[in-house]
């Protein structure tokens, strides 16, 4: 994974320029855990942003997005700063800026980049362009970092430089998923483990519902939500939630304020629900994560207060019509919901959140199936 150069096989890549592709995710299960150094099991998504990446000499970077209404920002390396670019051209803005405060020699470049991720869905659409800024970069400039390490710089961009407090999972799952598997990662030390999913092969379908209610996480709940685990973890005397199981849970609770427990009640229930998950793939039982899903669903709804009308109601349609089971995925106020179908009722449970939603008169959602897709590489 150090490395996201072209097949071997193929002609040397070009040294000054090339193309380079990084997935957006769905997170099966494990769900505001990351900040709190918990478990998370993402799969990548087939939808990509591509970035064509050629190096300048004068310490420009001049960015172009096919998706950003059709002008190029252009800023000077030596003068960015967090806070200073806005729009989608501060996430490519930011991984420059992030590898060089880490110390690495990034100069100027023209970048143009495609993405078919859905934006504001939950799926790591920004993720994906800084992840595949890190990828091109790291090739490029012969950095020698490995996944993780661009993850964490991906990470800092988008924590220091946007502004978004998030965890690591988005840009873990963006560099570091591989086809047909899921990723269970450890998000205390970045230690992951490949687990394979085959639902094709189970005869099962993941069904990813965009509710087009827009997700956005810099509006600081996510941060009120980060600060309140935070501020329990202290209350406890423990490094981070990740180190209270559900066995210590009782007695942590009756040492908390009210408003904290029921964050620490999620974080506690939701990590071992990843472990059972990775239990029951490692088993080959797919179809047993079905009401894992749903009852992450439940304890990010009733506990940690993170969903909306149109997440509950894509879960309650699509449980309601045969699905094993429903969750929201990602940060939550909005975005995708994702469904375990039966190959066979794809069609009816489709149908019945497209109804659910039109008699609540709510836009249509977007919905498509996703198996398990590539991280970050080079494919030019
Ligand atoms: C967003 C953040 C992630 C993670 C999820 C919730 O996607 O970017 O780091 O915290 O929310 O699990």
């Amino acid at each position: 994974m150090t490395r996201t150069h072209a097949a071997r096989g193929a002609a040397a890549p070009n040294a000054l320029a090339g193309t380079w592709a990084a997935p957006g995710r769905v997170n099966l299960i494990g769900e505001h855990t990351d900040y709190n150094d918990g478990f998370v099991l993402p799969i990548a998504l087939p939808h990509t942003a591509r970035a064509t990446v050629r190096l300048r000499a004068d310490g420009v970077l001049r960015l172009y997005s096919e998706q950003g209404g059709g002008a190029a920002v252009e800023l000077a390396v030596t003068e960015l700063a967090p806070g200073g670019v806005d729009g989608w051209a501060r996430y490519p803005a930011a991984v420059v800026w992030a590898l060089r405060e880490a110390g690495h020699p990034v100069g100027g470049a023209d970048v143009r980049i495609d993405s078919d991720v859905p934006t504001g869905a939950g799926l790591s659409s920004s993720a994906a362009i800084e992840c595949v800024m890190a990828a091109a970069c790291n090739d490029l400039h012969d950095l020698g970092l490995d996944g993780p390490q661009l993850a964490r710089i991906a990470q800092r961009a988008e924590n220091a430089f946007v502004g978004v407090p998030c965890g690591i999972m988005d840009q873990m799952a963006s560099m570091c998923c591989r086809e047909g598997g899921a990723l269970f990662l450890d998000t205390r030390d970045l230690s992951a483990r490949h687990v394979p999913l085959d639902l094709v092969a189970a005869g099962l379908r993941l069904l990813v519902v965009d509710t087009r209610v827009k997700h956005d996480l810099a509006d600081g709940e996510y941060a009120k939500l980060r600060a309140g685990c935070e501020r329990a973890s202290a209350l406890l005397g423990l490094p981070a939630l990740r180190d209270l199981g559900p066995d210590g849970l009782p007695a942590a609770l009756g040492r908390l304020p009210h408003e904290l427990r029921r964050l620490v009640r999620h974080v506690v229930s939701e990590n071992a629900r990843v472990e059972r998950a990775v239990a029951l793939l490692d088993a080959g039982d797919l179809r047993g994560l079905g009401p894992l899903l749903t009852a992450g669903h439940a304890s990010l709804r009733d506990d940690y207060g993170v969903s909306c009308p149109e997440t509950d109601l894509a879960v309650e349609a699509a449980v309601g019509s045969g699905a094993l089971g429903a969750r929201m995925t990602g940060g939550g106020f909005g975005g995708s919901v994702i469904a375990l179908v039966d190959a066979g009722a794809v069609p009816a449970v489709t149908v019945a959140v497209e109804e659910a939603f039109r008699q609540a008169g709510h836009t249509a959602p977007r919905t498509f199936t996703a198996v398990p897709a590539t991280g970050a590489r080079r494919i030019a």
